[in-house]
């Protein structure tokens, strides 16, 4: 495994493996990695020859700054982690190879729809941030395949409906979220609780399957459905930011005869804001 740090070198070890005909599978990250991210990691080997894991803390994301000061780096136990699980290239460069101007004046990607709903609507200019960087690290690595996680299941919508709209000649895959025992999803996100506030994080999981039974039982009434969400989030020691009802395809309002749907939610719980969803077939 080769850890690779500037964008020539990387196209280079790139440019060989195409010669090569070899397949190559990307799997973007922030780092701080953990069973979530190294499922994605094997799921890529399945269907590439070549993995590339890229490991990059993208301030042009970050909402709030202190989100970004605090977030994890630990870049010597996820090389660590990655040799394990057949990964062929890291590829973590610095702030100013990505960005090398001023990063106000950096050329952005809006995917329509991506900030009106859901946390798009309470994170303004995040999806802007991830399309962004997505499509450079696409244009740096050029891979034929990259794999996303479903726990970030807004991203994945927004990275299909990129690819799909600037008719980008990448398969997106989606990777099933890993939970712990608890049912809580991981995420780095996770060590910001306490042990007493991590037990109570799974509520968060379970309010969704209390829902995914009400909708499989037959109830109809979504704005009811998700208001005694909201509140059961509440009393179980969160603050909520949503939870809500969508249709799985295109993430739009449900509407009579949609068979297929995700329940979303956001939550704050102390220093955390924890996102979590499922899929409903009705
Ligand atoms: P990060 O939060 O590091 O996540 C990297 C990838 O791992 C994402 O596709 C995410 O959905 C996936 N992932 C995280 N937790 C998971 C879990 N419990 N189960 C399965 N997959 C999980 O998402 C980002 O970084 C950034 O926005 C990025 C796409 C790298 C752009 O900067």
């Amino acid at each position: 495994m080769k850890t690779v740090t500037r964008v020539a070198e990387l196209r280079q070890q790139i440019s060989d493996w195409k010669k090569a005909g070899q397949r190559i599978a990307l799997v973007p990250t922030m780092g701080n990695l953990h069973q979530g991210h190294l499922s994605l990691v094997k799921q890529a080997k399945d269907v590439a020859d070549k993995v590339v894991v890229s490991i990059f803390i993208n301030p042009l994301q970050f909402d709030d700054t202190s989100d970004l000061s605090a977030y994890p780096r630990t870049e010597g136990a996820d090389a660590e982690k990655l040799a394990q699980v057949a990964c062929d290239l890291i590829f973590m460069p610095s702030l100013t190879e990505v960005y090398p101007q001023d990063m106000a004046a950096q050329t952005k990607i809006m995917v329509s729809g991506a900030d009106d709903i859901l946390c798009g609507a309470r994170r303004p200019g995040h999806f802007a941030g991830v399309a962004t960087v997505v499509n450079k690290l696409f244009n740096m690595i050029q891979p034929d395949i990259a794999i996303f996680g479903e726990k970030d299941y807004q991203q994945l919508w927004v990275i299909n409906k990129m690819v799909a709209d600037l008719s980008l000649p990448i398969r997106i895959i989606g990777g099933e979220i890993v939970r712990e025992s608890s049912g809580l999803a991981m995420s780095s996100r996770n060590q910001y609780l306490t042990e007493s506030q991590r037990m109570q994080a799974a509520g968060l999981y379970q309010t969704l399957l209390t829902v995914k039974q009400q909708l499989q039982a037959g109830e109809k009434d979504f704005v009811l459905i998700e208001n005694q969400a909201k509140l059961s989030l509440t009393e179980k020691g969160f603050d909520p930011d949503y939870i809500e009802i969508r249709r799985a395809f295109d993430l739009a309002l449900p509407v009579e005869g949609d068979m297929s749907l995700r329940l979303l939610a956001a939550a704050k719980m102390g220093n955390a804001r924890l996102i979590d969803n499922i899929a409903v077939q009705l």
